[in-house]
């Protein structure tokens, strides 16, 4: 029987965002290449995007490549921006066929100009979709997006825009890549990794944490609904007392 059944519809997580990781452990634990554990990353990718549609999740945001992911070999980054576009291009249909609005959050600007046009397209394409909204981290850090914040509001204290007695969580909120998002109530990482790894950390302030050891190609829907009924045992208290919240 799928887990699916034991899942409450009333507390599905309304934002779920996944640190996607362990493609490289998945393909030497078999013998291949970390190019066939990305290749594998992509199609886990297709399946927990489809999955989270289902349940009726309103936003979901998948960490595809951080800031620091910039330092490596170059070869593999070329190989990651090359199936970034061929999943684009697979995908555009099923967004739209789906209902999905695609956003990217990141400095696209350090990307090849052609994955920029290309995210730039498949935003536009899909951005009246309204059933779910389908964030890419792409070259994203957390802190670069918090310092971009603060040059912007900044500068809008020395223009006289905003009075600095009025800076507040919802001026910071609306500072951010993330601006269009709620808070994140579920994070997932998968590989066993027990960190953050500068992934939204404004966002996360008071999200449900959920570890796995399953490396991200083999992170499966019943994977996904695990983490899920996991999350809705918790009883999450925003700093109230237990009597508070019941
Ligand atoms: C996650 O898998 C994908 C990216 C960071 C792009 P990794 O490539 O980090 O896989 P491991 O951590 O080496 O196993
Ligand atoms: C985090 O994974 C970034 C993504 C999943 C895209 P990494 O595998 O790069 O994280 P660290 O550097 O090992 O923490
Ligand atoms: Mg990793």
């Amino acid at each position: 029987m799928s887990l699916k059944n034991k899942i409450y519809i009333d507390n599905i997580p309304k934002h779920i965002a996944i640190i996607m990781d362990g493609n490289g452990r998945w393909a030497k634990k078999i013998g291949k290449n970390r190019n066939a554990g990305h290749k594998a990353g992509s199609k886990s990718v297709e399946k927990v995007v489809e999955a989270c549609t289902e349940l009726g999740v309103e936003a979901l945001t998948l960490f595809a490549f951080s800031t620091e992911n910039w330092n490596r070999p170059k070869i593999e980054i070329n190989l990651l921006m090359k199936l970034l576009l061929l999943s684009l291009n697979k995908e555009l249909e099923n967004l739209n066929k789906n209902n999905i609005r695609f956003k990217t959050i990141g400095d696209l600007d350090r990307l090849p100009k052609k994955v920029q046009s290309y995210l730039k397209k498949v935003s536009k394409e899909t951005q009246n979709n309204t059933r779910m909204t389908l964030t890419l981290a792409i070259s994203y850090g957390a802190r670069e997006e918090i310092i971009n914040a603060i040059k912007t509001i900044g500068d809008k204290v020395k223009n006289n825009l905003i009075s600095l007695k009025n800076i507040d969580e919802s001026v910071i909120n609306q500072h951010l890549y993330t601006h269009y998002l709620p808070d994140v109530d579920l994070l997932i990482r998968t590989s066993g990794e027990k960190r953050i790894s500068n992934f939204l950390l404004w966002q996360i302030a008071y999200a449900e944490l959920y570890f796995t050891k399953k490396l991200w190609p083999d992170f499966s829907k019943e994977d996904l609904y695990e983490a899920i009924i996991n999350y809705q045992k918790r009883e999450r208290r925003f700093g109230k007392t237990s009597e508070q919240v019941n």
